[in-house]
């Protein structure tokens, strides 16, 4: 559960004002701080507040020295992740490896040469799972070369993997799984068990820590006998504050400006354009960033699960610590949208229903079960006595949503934009909302605030050089970063050429945007446009069929080093790459294999970059 989110209607003390308040800079002084050490990884990070505090103290050899020089580092915390949530726990860790003195650095496998494995004496990797199964985009070379022939001989390594999934998909943990299996093959020490954590990974991480780190103490004693595992007292970095940065427990309160439909009525699906108002000095963002966005249950869903589950809203209970109102907690804490197969499995076990156990014996079968219900579905469902500490003690803590950012900063730097579309189904004939799209498109009104931070997604970025061509293929919402980067490019006057593809149901009613794509290519900015929309002709057309269809200009732009970028659904990125497969075989005259193996290349290169959900 979330400690220290804002969560009172103060506001939020995580902007600028705050910071200063407790810090001797001022505000261009703390904005040229930020700027600086923006996209720094936690290792980064660590070392330059060494650094800096080396030259507080006019020490400069402490300030050039990293803070775990290579010949030093006895642990190596290495992460992959997709939406930061592995960082934070190789985060946490490193924080409490740093407690104990002990000598270690935190790197994102995407900062790690594969082969430097060989090197390492001792591991923690700390994996999410994402698409149907697969590792995190950063972990792309480290997998390359890991499952490659030629795969480092890794003998001298010990190692342990703390996985992160969620259980409601079908391949829970596979990246953990299949990298913890390979690490052995490849002749390292598995002297952890591994950890196959779910949504709720906070407290058994938090539970891990301890036991991993004696166990890594224990392993680097026995490997090398009198050299200390720890850091010599001399060279620990003083300790300095690092700037607060908002983040998913200190998050921002953005105000609402616009909040509006941007497809018609009659749209199967409406989808709606937020701008919020931000602080620049307090937040920035890159095109291809995320924002994580908060959100309140609707007070006529948690109505409805009172009196359901029988309790009173002002039943006290506890959630870290806190004392809250039943109601409060329902609203605000806990998930009411998105059902769980845990919770699912442990309401199996409370009300003793029959055919929810049945259900429940069978993994899959509840999983998909849980997919098209919500909580309220259950308790109806097999209703249950219980107690109110005993419903919250079995639900899943509210997680944020996350949204690509439709804007780009060097456009609306004090803006962010999203493009969001509101979930609508319908289960045993009664209306369902998703959680936040529908807290956004009922709730929140212009001069609300909303409370959000920034997501960084460094694997999603433009291109460095600005004359390189770029192809950005989005379905539906999957268009929104999209916009960000032809913005930004508009912006900076890069000169590079721009292809969108854009798949919708109906140019009349859901052409998200068209009215920017059609100033855009006024100005010359975007060369090229592929609509698709699938639901206008007899035979429907989607983003795929139109590579295909565009397969002989797809490879000259190739030819001429673009970058290809996909967003939207995980199912049409996969239908995305096997166009490209096609194209390739058709039109770069390749074999199968060979056309497979060059989109795998593209992939590795970071010329065809992917953002699914
Ligand atoms: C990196 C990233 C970027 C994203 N960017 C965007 C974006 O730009 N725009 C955008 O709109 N979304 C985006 N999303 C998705 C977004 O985060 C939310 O998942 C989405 O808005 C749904 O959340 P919700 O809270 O409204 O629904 P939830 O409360 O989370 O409800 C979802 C649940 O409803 C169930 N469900 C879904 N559809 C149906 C159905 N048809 N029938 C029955 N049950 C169903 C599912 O099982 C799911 O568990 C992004 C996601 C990620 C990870
Ligand atoms: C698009 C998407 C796909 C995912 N696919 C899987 C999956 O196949 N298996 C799994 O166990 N978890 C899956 N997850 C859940 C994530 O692994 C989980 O949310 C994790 O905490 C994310 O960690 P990260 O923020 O470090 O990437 C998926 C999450 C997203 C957003």
């Amino acid at each position: 559960m979330q400690t220290n989110r804002a969560v009172s209607a103060q506001p939020a003390t995580v902007g600028p004002t705050a910071v200063l308040s407790a810090a001797p800079v001022n505000g261009l002084q703390l904005q040229r701080l930020t700027q600086a050490i923006r996209g720094l990884t936690g290792e980064q990070l660590t070392w330059a507040s060494g650094y800096l505090a080396g030259l507080a103290v006019g020490r400069p050899a402490l300030a050039a020295a990293p803070v775990a020089a290579a010949g030093t580092v006895r642990l190596t915390i290495l992460y992959a992740s997709q939406t930061g949530n592995a960082r934070s726990v190789a985060e946490a860790l490193g924080r409490q490896a740093a407690a104990r003195q002990l000598a270690h650095r935190v790197v994102s496998v995407a900062d790690f040469r594969p082969r430097e494995l060989a090197k390492e004496q001792c591991v923690l990797l700390v994996i999410s799972t994402q698409g149907e199964g697969e590792p995190p985009e950063a972990a792309l070379e480290f997998h390359r070369v890991l499952f490659g022939q030629g795969a480092p001989k890794l003998t001298d390594l010990s190692y342990g993997v703390f996985g992160l999934g969620d259980s409601s998909y079908a391949l829970f943990c596979q990246a953990a799984k299949v990298f913890d299996a390979r690490l052995a093959e490849l002749g390292a020490r598995r002297v952890l068990e591994r950890v196959d954590a779910d949504l709720d990974f906070r407290p058994v991480s938090e539970a891990w820590f301890p036991a991993a780190l004696e166990r890594v103490e224990a392993e680097l004693a026995a490997a090398s006998p009198g050299v200390a595992a720890h850091r010599d007292a001399e060279v620990v970095p003083l300790r300095v504050a690092a700037p607060v940065r908002p983040d998913r427990d200190h998050p921002f309160r953005a105000a609402v400006l616009d909040n509006r439909p941007i497809t018609t009525r009659d749209a199967v699906a409406e989808v709606r354009h937020l701008a919020l108002e931000i602080d620049p000095q307090a937040i920035d963002y890159a095109p291809g960033d995320a924002l994580g966005v908060w959100f309140r249950n609707a007070p006529a869903l948690v109505g409805a699960v009172l009196a359901a589950a029988g309790l009173a809203e002002d039943a006290p209970v506890e959630i870290a610590g806190n004392i809250l109102a039943l109601a409060e907690a329902l609203t605000a804490r806990l998930e009411l949208t998105r059902l769980h197969p845990t919770v699912a499995a442990a309401w199996a076990r409370l009300s003793g229903a029959a055919e929810l156990a049945g259900l429940a014996q069978d993994r899959e079968a509840l999983r998909v079960w849980c997919q098209s219900r919500q909580v309220i579905d259950l308790i109806t469902r097999y209703p249950a006595r219980l107690q109110a500490t005993a419903l919250v003690g079995l639900l899943q803590p509210l997680a944020p949503r996350l949204y690509s950012i439709a804007s780009a900063p060097a456009e609306t730097a004090d803006e962010v934009h999203l493009t969001v579309s509101t979930l609508r189904y319908q289960c045993n004939g009664q209306d369902r909302l998703g959680g936040a799209s529908g807290f956004l498109a009922e709730r929140l009104a212009a001069g609300d605030d909303l409370e959000c931070y920034v997501l960084e997604n460094p694997g999603f970025r433009l291109p460095a050089d600005g004359d390189t061509p770029i192809i950005l293929v989005g379905a539906g919402t999957g268009i929104a970063p999209f916009r960000a980067f032809l913005q930004q490019r508009a912006a900076v006057g890069d000169p590079g050429r721009n292809w969108l593809v854009f798949g919708n149901r109906h140019f009349q009613r859901d052409f998200l945007y068209q009215a920017d794509w059609l100033r855009l290519r006024k100005a010359g900015v975007l060369h090229r446009f592929s609509p698709a929309f699938s639901r206008d002709t007899a035979q429907r057309v989607y983003v795929q069929d139109r590579l295909r269809a565009e397969g002989a200009e797809l490879w000259r732009w190739l030819d001429e080093g673009a970058r290809i970028y996909c967003c939207g659904a995980t199912a049409m990125e996969s239908a995305v790459r096997e166009a490209l497969v096609t194209i390739a075989r058709d039109h770069g005259g390749l074999s199968a294999d060979g056309a497979l193996a060059f989109v795998e290349t593209l992939r590795a290169d970071g010329r065809y970059l992917r953002d699914t959900y």
